[in-house]
């Protein structure tokens, strides 16, 4: 089941390369240089960006770490990890690989860093301890998440565009998730600490989109909510963006709320 959910977001991610990196400037972007402002990177780091989708965090990273820096960008998704390459041309030290990223073995980073990766995992806390494994003692890191019901809102929207474009029942609700536990800053620190971090601190970065008629379709199309629209048969498509669109219209272009928590910690110098 974890492994049907694992293909479904990779071939959502897959299908969104191109237009996730026309919402970028939009979303993905602000939080990833918000995420990368707060892992206190330094010229000459060694930075594993997990989950590094088109680069919003890694390619910010490699600037900052410089040419005596080195970044491996890992994701699953080959469209994606094409696209970052194809973006970060003139930065020798980024390098982008297609890997699952639980599975990496390369170690011993200053900074190890993932915006919005890890709840995709098919055991969250697994792949995040694996992730804090891959930091050198004393190194840092970051991990970024959706604060509470962020951009929900949008999926739900699409849910019913959905529903009566191809007169189905609307789609169940996700099953619960241990995101649902932490994702408010204390819930996050307290999970962050359990995983034997040290100097665990959560920031919240509050971020909104206006839902203009162009942002608000890029939110479907270039993010995992893509997914939800692959299963639409292909000549109801038009009609499920028409009736999303003209039912924002309807609430006069509302704001989304799409604010995150950039938690951070350092690896245990002397691990248990
Ligand atoms: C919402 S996107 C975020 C991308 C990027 N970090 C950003 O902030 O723009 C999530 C990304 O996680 C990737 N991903 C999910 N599970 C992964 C795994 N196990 N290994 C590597 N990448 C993974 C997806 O392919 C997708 O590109």
């Amino acid at each position: 089941m974890a492994e049907d959910r694992q293909t479904e977001m990779r071939g959502a991610f897959d299908a969104a390369a191109a237009d996730f990196t026309a919402l970028g400037e939009h979303l993905w972007e602000p939080i990833g240089s918000a995420t990368v402002a707060i892992a206190g990177l330094q010229p000459g780091d060694r930075v594993l960006d997990a989950c590094c989708g088109t680069g919003a965090s890694a390619i910010p990273a490699a600037r900052v770490v410089g040419p005596s820096g080195h970044v491996d960008a890992v994701d699953l998704s080959g469209p994606m990890v094409d696209e970052l390459r194809r973006r970060s041309g003139d930065l020798p030290q980024l390098h982008a690989h297609r890997s699952d990223v639980t599975a990496w073995t390369t170690g011993d980073y200053d900074v190890v860093q993932s915006a919005l990766g890890i709840f995709f995992f098919p055991d969250m806390t697994a792949g995040t301890d694996h992730l804090i494994g891959l930091a050198r003692p004393g190194g840092r890191v970051v991990f970024t998440i959706w604060r509470g019901d962020a951009m929900a809102a949008a999926g739900r929207r699409l849910g019913r565009a959905i529903a009566e474009a191809t007169n189905t029942p609307p789609a169940p609700p996700r099953p619960p998730h241990l995101i649902d536990q932490v994702n408010q800053a204390g819930t996050f620190a307290a999970w962050l600490t359990e995983r034997g971090l040290d100097d665990v601190d959560v920031t919240v970065h509050e971020h909104a989109l206006t839902m203009t008629p162009e942002v608000a379709w890029l939110v479907i199309v270039g993010s995992g909510f893509r997914g939800g629209l692959e299963k639409v048969p292909a000549d109801r498509r038009d009609a499920v963006r028409e009736i999303y669109l003209a039912s924002l219209l309807d609430d006069g272009e509302p704001e989304l709320d799409a604010t995150t928590l950039i938690g951070t910690g350092v690896s245990p110098r002397r691990r248990p």
